[in-house]
């Protein structure tokens, strides 16, 4: 997610832009940008740079914009979805007449139909990014009324956005739109204050207004007008923001983790928008590199990560070998490389990696290079080493992941890898009718989230109770063998209890020795079919006096003869089960640590990417 800062009032805009840039640097921090519009001039000037703000407030410095009573000015922090973090793709982007400047959070689907259309007109592209279509959209559509240009340009886009608009004929006015990215308007007195959260906003008023999709929102020094998409005029309520600024970097939530875990459905639906073709059964993942010609000949899928990655990879296995019957290996990226690994000349690798820094995971995509392998990268940090070494694969679109605990991009790694999964599958058996099945159940996501986001509290109560044992065993079978191994790990890193993700079968080959009334059990146990044989494994650790939480499918009432607390997910089919359980882990695992008065996102020891051996 990227941060957007507009202001238009009676201060210098760069000063008040900069600050606020400043305020939204957790939000994505690559590169950075501002426009203005000296006194007087017909063009509108701009100034980027890659990297922090505080690199981006040395170039305005040194360009020492001129003096002079300037109204208006926007700026941008970016979280890189196309094109990697490089000052031409670093916004403000724009028009080629330098009339237009635009800053953009969200992702445009449609923008290389439209480039292509400009460029064939003559408009010249200077970036990667999908954003800087709607610069020189302005400018074909332009006669003169700056939000008529607006309201046409919409009209043309696809996709999520959260746009602020300046023009150069138009120096008292700023225009700003909302569609699936947030957008926030400050009223001040004599200032409108435009930005993509409140935290940009907070230090010059507590009046803000927050847009719904498909406003547009018309500010002047002196009024702030808000219309939708049909030029109706609507009036949207203002309210008085009682958070304080630290707060409200995180959302007003507690911990970054807390407000990623309950970003989940926004991200998820970011990682397979525009990706999937129900029509069609398919799903579509340009960024691979690989047509269905490809994708039919490989016959051997390696995985390679680590961490939470690797229990995503693990869950990718199931859906390569249950979708498309390719056979798939999932290595621990740190073995690959010294094992002298067996590799077939059509294997190819899948490295996933949401920093895309991890140095194992990098040695690893490079020891497969060496042996001639096709590596694809599944990475959320756009640019990254491992995507830009793998030099093809799928970004997550997940926005930044602040926490060390990962969550987010979990649950985003899982999607994307069933739709890799399902385009292999369709190379191969898979049907039209199967095929559309994966992409409805696919589209549940984000929806079955947000049920499991609803249950916070019930999952809280419990967490609580299980907050002072020192020791725990998470078990699982199938798919939910990898999501018990995840839940542990949640839960070690977090609140630094020891605890053990283990197959529910494998328990009774020596690890139920260590069962007692002090080890709780979180037993996954969501309707699927292992969930018989699982209840029984439940029953052997209630006998050995172990409590046992249960996370079952809602409905499911015949469970609590096999638990001592039950948490629910709700009904789903089962390759997606991984992802609401989850989600129920993390939220166990935060609540907690809670308790526990751990630092949260901060564990000790821990970093957020380990680029080291
Ligand atoms: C996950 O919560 C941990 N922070 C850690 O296991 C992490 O998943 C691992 O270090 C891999 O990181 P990557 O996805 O950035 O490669």
């Amino acid at each position: 997610m990227c941060g957007i800062v507009g202001y238009i009032g009676h201060r210098d805009p760069l000063e008040i832009v900069i600050s606020g840039l400043h305020r939204l640097e957790y939000r994505g921090y690559d590169s950075a940008g501002v426009a203005y519009l000296p006194d007087g001039a017909q063009q509108i000037e701009v100034i980027r740079a890659v990297g922090k703000i505080k690199d981006l407030e040395r170039a305005v410095q040194q360009k020492a914009p001129v003096p002079g009573i300037h109204h208006v000015g926007i700026g941008h922090t970016r979280w890189a979805t196309h094109g990697a973090p490089t000052e031409l793709n670093a916004h403000p982007h724009r028009s080629n007449n330098g009339k237009f400047a635009i800053v953009h959070n969200g992702i445009i689907e449609n923008y290389s139909e439209i480039k292509r259309r400009l460029t064939e007109k003559g408009y010249v592209f200077s970036s990667e990014t999908d954003s800087e279509v709607v610069a020189h959209l302005l400018e074909e559509l332009y006669e003169g009324d700056f939000r008529a240009a607006v309201v046409r340009m919409l009209e043309h886009l696809q996709g999520a956005y959260g746009l602020c608009i300046m023009c150069s004929d138009h120096p008292d006015m700023l225009i700003a739109a909302r569609k699936g990215s947030p957008i926030v308007v400050g009223v001040g007195s004599g200032e409108t204050i435009i930005a993509s959260d409140v935290s940009a906003i907070v230090n010059y008023t507590n009046r803000v207004i927050y847009l719904k999709d498909g406003d547009i929102v018309t500010a002047t020094t002196s009024e702030v007008d808000i219309t939708e998409c049909n030029s109706m005029p609507v009036s949207r309520e203002t309210s008085e923001i009682e958070w304080d600024v630290e707060q409200i970097e995180k959302g007003g939530f507690d911990h970054f983790m807390l407000k990623e875990i309950h970003e989940q459905p926004e991200a998820i639906a970011n990682a397979i928008r525009g990706r999937m073709i129900l029509e069609d059964g398919m799903s579509v993942l340009s960024g691979m590199q690989m047509d269905a010609f490809d994708m039919a000949r490989v016959d051997r899928m390696i995985i390679a990560a680590c961490g939470t990655s690797y229990y995503a990879g693990m869950t990718g296995q199931y859906f390569f070998e249950e979708f498309a019957g390719l056979p798939t290996g999932v290595e621990q990226a740190a073995e690959f490389r010294y094992r002298n690994p067996v590799i077939q000349r059509d294997s190819c690798m899948l490295a996933i990696s949401q920093s895309g820094e991890t140095a194992d995971t990098l040695a690893a995509v490079r020891e497969a290079k060496r042996k001639g392998t096709r590596v694809l990268g599944i990475c959320n940090v756009v640019g990254s080493t491992i995507a830009r070494e793998t030099g093809a694969g799928v970004y997550l679109h997940a926005g930044p992941e602040i926490s060390v605990a990962s969550t987010k991009a979990f649950t985003c790694q899982v999607a994307v890898l069933a739709l890799l999964a399902l385009g292999f599958a369709r190379t191969r058996r898979m049907s039209m009718e199967e095929g559309r099945h994966i992409v409805e159940g696919l589209q549940q996501l984000p929806d079955l989230v947000r049920r499991v986001l609803e249950t916070a509290e019930t999952i809280r109560e419990v967490a609580e109770r299980y907050a002072s044992y020192e020791n725990f065993f998470f078990i699982g079978r199938g798919y939910m063998y990898p999501a018990a191994l995840e839940g542990a790990l949640k839960l070690k890193e977090v609140s630094y209890i020891h605890a053990e993700g283990y197959h529910a079968a494998e328990l009774k080959h020596g690890p139920i020795a260590l069962l007692g009334e002090q080890v709780p059990v979180v037993a996954l146990a969501p309707d699927t079919p292992g969930k018989g044989k699982t209840q029984g494994n439940m029953q052997e650790c209630l006998a050995r006096k172990s409590p046992v939480i249960a996370l079952a499918t809602e409905g499911d009432e015949e469970i609590r003869t096999h638990c001592t607390d039950v948490l629910f997910i709700p009904k789903c089919p089962e390759f997606i089960a991984t992802v609401p359980v989850v989600v129920v882990e993390q939220l166990l695992a935060y609540y907690i640590a809670r308790a526990r008065g751990c630092p949260i996102d901060q564990p000790r020891n821990l970093a957020k990417s380990v680029t080291v051996e």
